[in-house]
């Protein structure tokens, strides 16, 4: 009898909520096997997941798009459960590079929906996203809003990764499936030994706020205060990334232990709670006592103007609630910038 609960198989598990989701699961009970081709992650994440849970995991450096490769994997480990991060991210390059998308996102997926069937392991939980709303009509969203068509080739990815998976669920006996639809994931672990690692400019605001605020950025472009919210910018859904990782693990929980019902199911993955960008800024500046240049300039591209999440389903059928905090968030969204950047 292993001491474990289960194992679970973590792809691109060295990525920013790849990692938050290992530690949460080992937490748990569970075993994990961590899979990441360190294409946009740095083995010290690794090392970090490691001090945060005090002992060392099996991990592996492997691409999941080569499928002889990640079939070793499937040989040399018992797991009842995949989830499948790994996958490129960035919404912008996607529109200017679709295949590299289409080609890394869908390819790695289908080689473990693909194995998962070979070696006969029932459970994948995917890694899906709030872009599949787009611009809805009513807000909340709930699970039952319907998709708009994707607005990028990384959107559609999700789109169409949420479809392969309903109907292997549907075809395959012995097959299920969860689709986590995540909102806008921030913060980092409170020992600040694990966070969101971007390359190069970030997209996402964050990153850039912390960024910013460590004078690696001059000043932080709030993109339209036009749009038709109370304070004219952005509305979104700020969960923090704890609150996500233990999502993952009532996710999985309700597989291992058989309480799905339905063979394929979609839980969004929020706090239910709408903050603009400006809302978001001003918290910023108040919890961590940091002041932050900001300047107003015109849309992004792309951007819908408000998108949040009605939660009732993942709060009843999971039994999970995001609890953190906004502002202890920030802080620690800051206490990670502050260590990867050697501020004192
Ligand atoms: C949030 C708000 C911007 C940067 C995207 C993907 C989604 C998911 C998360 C990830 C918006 C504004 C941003 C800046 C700004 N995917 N902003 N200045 O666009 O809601 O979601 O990331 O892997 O699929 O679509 O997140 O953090 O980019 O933007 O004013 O420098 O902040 O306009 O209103 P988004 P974001």
């Amino acid at each position: 009898m292993s001491q474990y609960k289960d194992t679970v198989l973590v792809s691109g598990g060295a990525g920013y909520i790849g990692t938050h989701t290992a530690v949460a699961l080992v937490e748990a009970g569970y075993d994990v096997v961590v899979i990441d081709n360190f294409s946009n992650s740095e083995p010290s994440a690794v090392e970090g997941l490691e001090k945060i849970i005090g002992r060392k995991v099996a991990f592996e450096e492997v691409d999941t798009c080569d499928l002889e490769a990640l079939r070793g994997v499937f040989e040399r480990h018992e797991f009842s459960t995949v989830i499948h991060f790994a996958a490129y991210k960035a919404v912008g390059e996607s529109m200017t590079e679709p295949l590299k998308y289409y080609q890394n996102n869908l390819v790695s997926y289908m080689n473990i929906l693909q194995l998962m069937k070979e070696f006969k392991r029932p459970n994948v939980l995917f890694s899906s996203s709030a872009t599949v709303y787009g611009d809805a009509e009513v807000l909340p969203v709930t699970e039952e809003t319907p998709r708009q068509p994707a607005t990028s080739p990384y959107g559609n990815t999700k789109q169409i990764a949420e479809d392969i998976l309903r109907d292997c669920c549907r075809a395959y006996e012995g097959f299920f499936g969860i689709a986590l639809r995540y909102f806008n994931p921030i913060g980092a672990h409170p020992s600040a030994l694990i966070g969101e690692l971007p390359r190069g400019v970030p997209n996402n605001l964050i990153p850039f706020v912390t960024q910013t605020a460590a004078g690696v950025r001059e000043c932080l472009s709030v993109f339209g205060n036009d749009y038709d919210t109370p304070d004219g910018t952005c509305l979104r859904d700020y969960i923090d990334v704890l609150d996500l990782a233990k999502a993952h693990v009532a996710a999985v929980d309700r597989m291992v232990d058989h309480k799905m019902k339905e063979k394929y199911e979609i839980f969004n993955v929020g706090t239910g709670t709408p903050v603009s960008v400006l809302e978001l800024i001003t918290r910023f500046m108040k919890a961590t006592g940091v002041d932050l240049p900001y300047k107003i300039v015109g849309r992004r591209a792309g951007d819908v103007p408000a998108v949040w999440a009605d939660t009732a389903l993942a709060n009843k059928e999971l039994g999970w609630k995001a609890e953190r905090d906004l502002d202890d968030t920030l802080r620690a969204s800051w206490n990670w910038e502050k260590r990867v950047r050697g501020i004192k």
